[in-house]
């Protein structure tokens, strides 16, 4: 990382970099001290970052000084993200939809070191209904339990959640039963599974907004940046606000989401259903 995120973040003007250096304090190789207050440098692993919002995400933590790695379905989009987002030093490759691949994917994840966050953002939406459950839902699943633990996750649904069939549709192993409504719903009841089993972590599910990226169509009504800044600020910020658990955000403020995810007897049952799918267990 040079100075350069470190005076974007830090409010500080470029031309006067030199004036400023001397005003730094290393602490340590991720840390600064400047202006009476340290700053972090996180490290984080973005699902689907090689289009629409964490594409957007990712610029917006580099230019923080923040070092981002993507993930992209193919080597060809992994290209195309490494080219759409300059200062992102890594993309991984898995297709999210192939459950060996999604497990692979984790073990690259964990090769490559720890990561202070990691955003589940990776979503399909006008696609059969079994390949929804495998990308909304199944791959956030495994990628949560083979990855070893960041301190905060952040996962992406949909305000179209409160639309989802709480009742797990009689918890059938159909998946093709499983509309996007439900797979927004299911990361929600993921995001809340996680902050109570896993108290060290901060788990928040976040609501975009309606916001124009492929997924979202060009009409979408809902302001883009805002619908970026959530995910981010999740992710390294350090205001009490953003150091939560178990709560759903729509533009950084809280927001409702359905009761149902909350409940330990929906997230059970819930977790079983992707351990039977996928074979892989909930870590306790
Ligand atoms: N846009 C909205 O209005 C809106 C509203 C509410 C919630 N959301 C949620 O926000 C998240 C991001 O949406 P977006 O609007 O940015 O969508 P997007 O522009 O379609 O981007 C989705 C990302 O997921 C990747 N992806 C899809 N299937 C994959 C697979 N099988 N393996 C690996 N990667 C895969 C895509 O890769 P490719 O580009 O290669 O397909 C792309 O990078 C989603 O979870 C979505 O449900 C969006």
């Amino acid at each position: 990382m040079g100075f350069t995120g470190l005076f974007r973040q830090s409010g500080l003007s470029h031309k006067n970099k030199r004036k400023n250096i001397q005003y730094i304090l290393l602490i340590g190789p991720e840390t600064f001290f400047f202006r009476n207050c340290f700053i972090q440098m996180a490290r984080i692993f973005i699902t689907g970052s090689s289009d629409g919002l964490d594409s957007m995400a990712a610029k917006l933590l580099i230019n923080q000084g923040h070092r981002v790695v993507l993930h992209a379905r193919n080597a060809e989009r992994g290209r195309q993200a490494l080219e759409k987002v300059p200062g992102a030093k890594k993309v991984l490759i898995g297709d999210l939809s192939n459950i060996e691949e999604t497990k692979q994917l984790a073990a690259e994840v964990n090769a490559t070191g720890h990561f202070d966050a990691v955003i589940h953002n990776a979503g399909v939406y006008q696609v059969p209904n079994k390949l929804i459950f495998a990308v909304n839902t199944l791959a956030p699943y495994i990628l949560t339990c083979l990855i070893q633990r960041p301190e905060r996750l952040i996962y992406l649904s949909s305000g179209l959640h409160l639309q989802g069939d709480p009742g797990l549709k009689d918890f059938s192993h159909d998946t093709s039963r499983y509309g996007y409504s439900d797979s927004k719903l299911h990361i929600v009841i993921l995001s809340m599974a996680v902050a109570r089993k896993w108290p060290g972590v901060y788990s928040n599910a976040v609501n975009p907004g309606w916001v124009p990226t492929k997924m979202g169509g060009k009409g979408a009504p809902d302001n883009l940046e805002k619908g970026v800044e959530t995910q981010a600020w999740l992710a390294v910020s350090n205001d009490k606000e953003a150091k939560v658990s178990g709560r759903y955000f729509y533009h950084m403020r809280e927001e409702y989401f359905r009761p149902e995810a909350g409940d330990p007897v929906v997230q059970e049952k819930f977790l079983a259903l992707c351990e039977q799918i996928s074979g892989v267990g909930f870590p306790a």
